[in-house]
Parts: C-alpha cells; sequence; structure tokens
C-alpha cells in the first residue's frame, strides 16, 4: 500500500486537531486517498515542553528535517505569523512538496508568491482552513461557483469577535473577560488584537473577494475597523431598536465602482439571516448571476472544526500525488487590478 509521508510545522491548537483527526479517522481515509497518509515528523518551537498528545511522533526544531526529508510528501503549515512561515513554505514547495496551510495572513499578502512557486514546482498549494475554520468556502469558490460571475460576498469571517459580540449581547458579559475565554477557546490569533482591530476578518476577506472576483485583492486595499471601540451602550442601543451588532466582512464588485471590500461593525435587523449567527460560528453569503444567493455556515474557529479543513486539503493533496494530478486547479486570481480606491 502506497504511503503519503506529511511533516507538520506547528502543533498547537490546529495543529492537535490535525493530529487527532488522522488517528481518528484513519481507516476511512485511508481507504479514501488509496493511500495512508502518515504524520512523519512535527516541527515545534520549544522541544522541551510537554505534549502527551505528540508521543511517537518525531519532534524537530529544525525546519530542515522536514523540507530536506526526500520521504515527506506533503508540508502541513500551522504555526500561524508571516515569517518563518512564508519562508518555510517556499523552501517545502522549492524542494517539491506540496503544501497545506491555514495561514491567512500569507494567502492575503503573499499569495501571489505561493501560487507562482506551486506552479513553477508543479505541486499544490492548498489553504481551505484559511477563511471559516471548518467551512468549506475557498474549495466552493474554486469550483463550484466558478460558473457564476459573482457580484457580493458578505458574511461574518472571525470567530473571536462574534463570540465577544454574542456574551456581550446575551449574557452582558464584559468585553476583556469575554475575549480572554476565547483565547482559552482557541479561537484568537497569538496576537489577538489581529481579531479585535479587525485585521483577521480583512485578511481573509481579501482572500474570499480575489477569489471571488477573480482579481488580486490584499490585505492593504481593504477598509478596516474593529470592534474595539463598541460599548455596553452600543449593544443595548442596538438591542433597543430591534438591532444586533456584528462584525461584517463586505465585497462587492460593481461596474461603476470596481471591487470594493471592507471590515466594520453594522447593525443589523434581528430578522437578517447574519443576526442569527453566535458563538464561533461563521457564515459567507454569496451572490452570483447563475446561483443567486447561497450561504455557507458552520464554526468559524477552533481545534477540531479547523482541523476538518486542513485534513480535507491533505487528502486532496494525497489523491493528487496518488493520481499523479498536481495543479488540477490553477490561480488565477492574482493577475489584475480593479479595485475601488479606499477613502482616506
Ligand atoms: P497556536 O499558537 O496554538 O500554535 C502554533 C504552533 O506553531 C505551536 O505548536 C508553536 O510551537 C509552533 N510555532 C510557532 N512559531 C514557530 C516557529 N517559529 N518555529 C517552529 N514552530 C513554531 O496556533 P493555532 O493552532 O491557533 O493557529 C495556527 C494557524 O492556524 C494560524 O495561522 C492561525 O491563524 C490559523 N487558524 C487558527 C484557527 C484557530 O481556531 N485557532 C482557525 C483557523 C486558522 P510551540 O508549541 O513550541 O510554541
Ligand atoms: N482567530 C480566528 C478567528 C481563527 O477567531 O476567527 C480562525 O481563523
Amino acid at each position: 500500500e502506497k504511503v503519503i509521508r506529511v511533516g507538520l510545522l506547528g502543533a498547537g491548537t490546529v495543529g492537535s486537531g490535525v493530529i487527532q483527526v488522522l488517528e481518528m479517522n484513519r481507516r476511512q481515509i485511508t481507504e479514501r486517498v488509496g493511500a495512508q497518509i502518515q504524520l512523519k515528523t512535527v516541527l515545534v518551537r520549544n522541544l522541551a515542553k510537554k505534549r502527551p498528545q505528540l508521543e511517537g511522533y518525531v519532534l524537530t526544531d529544525n525546519i530542515d528535517d522536514i523540507v530536506k526529508d526526500e520521504e515527506i510528501d506533503v508540508v502541513v503549515e500551522l504555526m500561524g505569523g508571516l515569517e518563518p512561515a512564508r519562508e518555510y513554505m517556499l523552501k517545502a514547495m522549492e524542494h517539491g512538496k506540496s503544501v497545506v496551510t491555514a495561514n491567512k495572513d500569507v494567502v492575503a499578502q503573499f499569495g501571489k508568491e505561493m501560487f507562482a512557486m506551486a506552479e513553477k514546482h508543479d505541486v499544490d498549494f492548498m489553504f481551505e482552513a484559511s477563511v471559516g475554520g471548518g467551512i468549506p468556502i475557498i474549495t466552493p469558490l474554486k469550483q463550484c461557483l466558478t460558473a457564476n460571475k459573482i457580484t457580493e460576498i458578505m458574511g461574518i469571517v472571525n470567530g473571536t469577535t462574534n463570540y465577544m459580540l454574542t456574551k456581550m449581547t446575551e449574557c452582558g458579559s464584559d468585553y476583556d473577560e469575554v475575549l480572554k475565554e476565547a483565547q482559552a477557546k482557541g479561537y484568537a490569533e497569538a496576537n489577538p488584537s489581529a481579531d479585535v482591530d479587525g485585521l483577521d476578518a480583512a485578511r481573509k476577506a481579501a482572500i474570499l473577494a480575489s477569489l471571488a472576483f477573480n482579481t488580486r485583492v490584499e490585505l492593504k486595499d481593504v477598509s478596516v475597523e474593529g470592534i474595539t471601540k463598541i460599548t455596553p451602550d452600543d449593544i443595548e442601543y442596538a438591542r433597543n431598536l430591534g438591532y444586533v451588532v456584528k462584525l461584517l466582512a463586505v465585497g462587492k464588485d460593481s461596474p461603476e465602482h470596481g471591487v470594493d471590500v471592507r471590515v466594520h461593525p453594522v447593525f443589523l435587523p434581528k430578522e437578517h439571516p447574519l443576526a442569527a449567527v453566535n458563538g464561533v460560528f461563521n457564515a459567507i453569503f454569496v451572490r452570483g448571476n447563475a446561483i443567486g444567493e447561497a450561504m455557507f455556515y458552520g464554526q468559524g474557529a477552533g481545534s477540531l472544526p479547523t482541523a476538518s479543513a486542513v485534513v480535507a486539503d491533505i487528502i486532496d493533496v494525497s489523491r493528487d500525488i496518488v493520481n499523479d494530478t498536481f495543479g488540477r486547479v490553477r490561480c488565477t486570481c492574482y493577475e489584475q487590478k480593479r479595485l475601488c480606491p479606499l477613502e482616506e
């Protein structure tokens, strides 16, 4: 039986989830791929840390032990941050390995470089978990919805802030306390200001808009406002008027203005479908000229939900390796530019 060997970079919230899903569903994954997926080596920062869940796996703090290992076919990056994640993923592709990542920072800022490297070395670069945690949205945009001209993509794409706003609305929780809760649950970024300042949602909005509108949108093209200025009074005021406060990412493509992408808090009427998206759940609404309206909903952060998307990418890449069909879907969204200038 063929064996696909994986090198994992990072074994925190999502990395541990990936190990758990690969173990929990080993038999059915092997059947579906037609090969065994075997985690060979795990890169961590601190080798001295106790990691009972990693017993039996080879640990290293040296990236060369993974990228230069000729047996390893797939590198899964779950460290987060721009560097050294970007450098390690490029190195892995240079050594002929396909890459799977959940890293929206790198995809939003260096997506073009990543795709170019994948094409050059005829490997896959996959990033389903970079937006919406466990929700399938990247693959639907790359494949299932490509027959459409998409004019609008909008949604709740940050689990931490949605969890915070929900708790502040439903239980009157204190901002700092509820942020700590979101961190303890593993939803927040290593630096949670990326969540509350709206940057994480903006990175996701840039990725979604690039795919939906087939044009290059980077973080700097997105107008961003987070939830740091939302007060209990705003939430109470919204409630009294029949609204809820949500942090929305909104992308529109119109013939008059081109592509316009924003992230900001809004007052949503209680009857709006997105008003019912609570806690760590995310939802993404898409409007296309053939499908009409479609909505994608699920857990937007957390260990196992995110691992579900990462492992799906690992399975997809493994099938490419088994069937020798790399790079089936070429990326065409990193070329043109039809952007609406940001207001000062
Ligand atoms: P964690 O902080 O929980 O884990 C990060 C892991 O990476 C740790 O094991 C850490 O090692 C390792 N690491 C970090 N920097 C280095 C380095 N320089 N060299 C070697 N190892 C390193 O992060 P998460 O699991 O929460 O997030 C991982 C990625 O997934 C991020 O890109 C995040 O944005 C994304 N993501 C996270 C989601 C979530 O719900 N948490 C959901 C969707 C995407 P050590 O253990 O030694 O510190
Ligand atoms: N910090 C992110 C969130 C993780 O809260 O949505 C999922 O990308």
